[in-house]
């Protein structure tokens, strides 16, 4: 083999596709999430539509207008048509139904950020049943895509400025297609973010518990506090 073929196969495998390669991303819902996400993602090179309920008013149009890169604005479904990357930030106990209405998602990757809670007697709990969790029902309901779950640990606030965090902040990924990982992950260090793979998508049952723990002490008389999983 010659030296000029080994370093191009040196690069190859020190910097491998997903990190550089521009994708196109639906992002459903065009709220806190979707709003912070989408020209974070279009500043990385990747074009961006949004999936709206409403694509034509003023406020999404000002989002695809701040996003640039070549944005737009569609149905839900029509934006994750032909997507390579589907981000759900939407409401998180609709995820199973608004899936299931994006039509055929065999081989896209879908980004799961949902934390399944809801306020029962002013207190934070769990909104499904513990031996399941948003990412595994977002699986069930399109078993041919890729499911990774992402940025439910962190605010949009810091999803924008990760320096917010005062230090290394991290995301943690579960998923059980390790390719589908490993490009979030590469979309996740272009933000300035640790990713963190914690496994299959039956452990992110815990990532989703780790918000529960903190927000109900953010809202009590209890000292509040926040938590960035660290590498070694
Ligand atoms: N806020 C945070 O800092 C944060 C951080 C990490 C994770 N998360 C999670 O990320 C997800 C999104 O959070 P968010 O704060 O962005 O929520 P949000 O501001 O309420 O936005 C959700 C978006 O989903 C769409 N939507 C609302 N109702 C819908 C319905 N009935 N059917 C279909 N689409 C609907 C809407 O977009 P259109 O009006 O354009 O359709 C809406 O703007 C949640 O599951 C949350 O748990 C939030």
């Amino acid at each position: 083999m010659s030296l000029r073929l080994v370093f191009i196969l040196s690069l190859v495998v020190l910097h491998p596709g997903p990190a550089t390669a521009e994708y196109r991303i639906a992002m459903i819902g065009t709220g806190d999430v979707g709003s912070a996400l989408g020209p974070v993602f279009a500043a990385q090179g990747h074009t961006v539509v949004y999936g709206s309920r409403n694509p034509d008013r003023d406020k999404v149009r000002e989002l695809v207008a701040r996003t640039g890169n070549g944005a737009s604005a569609a149905s839900q479904r029509d934006a994750a048509r032909d997507a390579d990357i589907v981000v759900l930030a939407v409401p998180p106990l609709l995820v199973e139904d608004i899936t299931s209405n994006l039509g055929d998602l065999d081989g896209k990757i879908v980004i799961d950020p949902t934390n399944p809670m809801t306020l029962v007697d002013g207190r934070f709990e769990r909104a499904i049943d513990f031996d399941t969790s948003n990412t595994e029902i977002i699986q069930q309901a399109a078993p041919g895509s890729r499911v990774v779950k992402a940025f439910s640990t962190i605010s949009w606030q810091t999803m924008v400025d990760p320096s917010l965090a005062g230090g290394p902040v991290s995301v943690p990924l579960a998923g059980d297609d390790a390719a589908a990982k490993a490009t979030v992950a590469g979309l996740i260090e272009a933000m300035g973010i640790e990713a963190i793979d914690v496994g299959e998508a039956r452990d992110a049952r815990y990532v989703e518990a780790l918000l529960l723990l903190w927000i109900n002490n953010r809202f009590s008389d209890r000292p509040a506090f926040d938590y960035h999983l660290r590498r070694l």
